[in-house]
């Protein structure tokens, strides 16, 4: 079965509580929930993770070299400062896609400069946890190629 990871950073385990009026009221076990409907009907196996550590982040992407097809990624505040976790995603050669709940390029400029979008084959930012749910689907796709 195809299987994709779907990797989250820093705080996000925060979601629901953490600045509502910018990422929503949805919490991370919702988001997660929303993720596992929308693979089962993609018929993707799903393996969703949080942390706040970088390593251990590092450690799931070389990880998934060997165990998925394709990781969607919301780095949290690393997109804007891990040369690591580019790295990393370079390393596992897999098909790459970047969420964020939030419309990055509409908030301050620290936040308009993305480690993880030279990498990544596309981004979407800014349509909250729905955007999880087009990145599976757009995984799904680039995946049947
Ligand atoms: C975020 C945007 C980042 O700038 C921020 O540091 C986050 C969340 C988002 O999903 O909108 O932690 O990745």
């Amino acid at each position: 079965m195809t299987s994709v990871l779907v990797l989250n950073g820093p705080n996000l385990n925060l979601l629901g509580t953490r600045k509502p009026e910018v990422y929503g009221s949805t919490s991370l076990a919702d988001v997660e929930k929303m993720c596992q409907k929308e693979a089962d009907r993609l018929d993707l196996e799903l393996v969703f993770r949080q942390s706040n550590h970088e390593g251990q982040l590092i450690d799931w992407i070389q990880e998934a070299r060997e165990t998925a097809d394709g990781i969607v990624i919301n780095a949290g505040a690393l997109t804007h400062t891990s040369i690591a976790i580019h790295d990393a995603l370079i390393a596992a050669e897999l098909p790459v896609i970047e969420v964020h709940l939030s419309n990055i390029y509409r908030r301050e400029s620290f936040r308009h400069h993305s480690f993880v979008s030279p990498v990544a084959k596309g981004v979407i930012a800014g349509l909250g946890p729905h955007g999880y749910e087009l990145a599976l689907e757009a995984m799904a796709r680039l995946l049947q190629k």
